[in-house]
């Protein structure tokens, strides 16, 4: 209640609050929808077809869990954003790199949550990533220890289903860790300027604002379960699965698209893998990258912000890429989309820094920021 925080924290800093409360809310439906869920493949489509039908509510749990997976994944995109933008991960690397570790485990959740309809998608989906094990030395092997046998069965699916049962419970403990960390320095905030001289208490002034927030989140996630249950998944997962006619286009939910699209974006399984980890994991290295700058905010580095916002244009870009078949002009685009991805990621906050050196004291005296 007495927790000191800056006093001009924006709606930005509200992400992470009701990424808490979609968690929660996850986890809930989740264990609700498990009840009836049956992690066979036989027996898999008509157990979710029963939740749909004839569970009580077992509608309105189902499409709250689908869109609370969309929802959770824009509130992440936007919490890194915001990261990056003023600069956050400059003040707490440790609280950044929990982060990391947080949305990896996150996507490891929504890739195995997506399996458990076993529609066409979900077997398609899981054979194309599971298969990127084999350009590891011993990957056949491991390949077919993680689905019990040559192919994907029973066995997969059930394992598929334990894991993110699992997972999601070690994103919670993850979270409070994330959290405790962050508590060691306080939060920063949107002009990363020293703010410990200037603090206001959290209660009431930031558990009012986070109410607020919480309340558009409910409606949101309220009007897109409710209104449009199936917007986001792709009508293919209504179909059977047929193991010996492969569709024309393969792709995850619009969440894991700009990563697809990287992924595909050149003609070779492992070098296609190690662009996407890359692109994925390159938010790590901003803190290292980041070093040496003294200010933090975007608000304060103009062309580092106009990079900023060229990177998240080129993320939605890279989405519309990950949806298309991968031929003709669109293989080009990707790889375009690819390397302005890791160009704007990497360089801003090297940017920053330049600009840094090219405004402010050449005598290094940054005392004006209190640093
Ligand atoms: C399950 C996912 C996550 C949860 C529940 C979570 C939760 C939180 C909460 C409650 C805060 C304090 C309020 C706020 O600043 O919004 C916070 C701050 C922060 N989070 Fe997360 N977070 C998650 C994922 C991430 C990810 C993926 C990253 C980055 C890669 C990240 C980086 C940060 C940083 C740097 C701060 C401090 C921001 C500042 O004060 O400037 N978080 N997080």
């Amino acid at each position: 209640m007495k927790y000191p925080c800056p006093p001009n924290l924006n709606i930005w800093w509200n992400m992470g609050s009701m990424l808490f409360v979609t968690l929660g809310i996850q986890i809930l439906s989740g264990l609700m929808l498990s009840m009836n869920y049956t992690a066979d493949s036989a027996l898999a489509t008509s157990s979710m077809n029963y939740i749909l039908r004839d569970a009580n509510y077992g509608w309105a749990l189902r499409s709250t869990h689908m869109a609370g997976a969309s929802l959770f994944f824009a509130l992440i995109y936007i919490h890194v954003g915001r990261g990056v933008y003023y600069g956050s991960y400059m003040k707490m690397p440790h609280v950044w790199y929990s982060g990391v570790t947080l949305y990896l485990l996150s996507m490891g959740v929504g890739f195995l949550g997506y399996v458990l309809p076993w529609g066409v998608m979900s077997y398609w989906g899981l054979t194309v990533i599971t298969n990127m094990m084999t350009v590891f030395p011993g990957g056949a092997r491991a390949l077919e220890w993680f689905q019990g046998g040559f192919s994907i069965s029973t066995l997969t699916l059930k394992r598929v289903f334990v894991l993110h049962f699992l997972l999601p419970f070690v994103i919670l403990g993850m979270s409070v860790v994330h959290v405790i960390l962050l508590h060691n320095k306080g939060s920063s905030n949107p002009l990363g300027l020293d703010t410990t001289e200037l603090v206001v208490p959290f209660h009431p002034y930031y558990t009012s604002k986070d109410l607020v927030g919480f309340v558009f989140m409910l409606v949101g996630l309220a009007a897109l379960a409710l209104t449009f249950p199936k917007i986001t998944a792709d009508p293919l997962q209504w179909q059977a699965i047929n193991k010996m006619k492969t569709p024309a286009v393969i792709k995850p939910e619009w969440y894991f698209l700009y990563a697809y699209a990287i992924l595909r974006s050149v003609p070779h399984k492992a070098g296609g893998l190690a662009l996407m980890f890359a692109a994925i994991l390159g938010i790590a290295l901003l803190p290292t990258l980041a070093k040496w700058s003294k200010t933090q905010s975007m608000k304060i580095s103009p062309i580092g912000e106009a990079l900023f916002f060229v990177w998240v244009a080129n993320f939605v870009f890279l989405g519309i890429i990950g949806s298309q078949e991968p031929a003709g002009a669109w293989i080009l685009a990707g790889q375009v989309g690819t390397f302005v991805h890791l160009f704007c990621m990497l360089s801003i906050p090297i940017v920053n820094k330049k600009w840094e050196d090219l405004v402010f004291y050449e005598d290094g005296d940054y005392s004006f920021l209190g640093v």
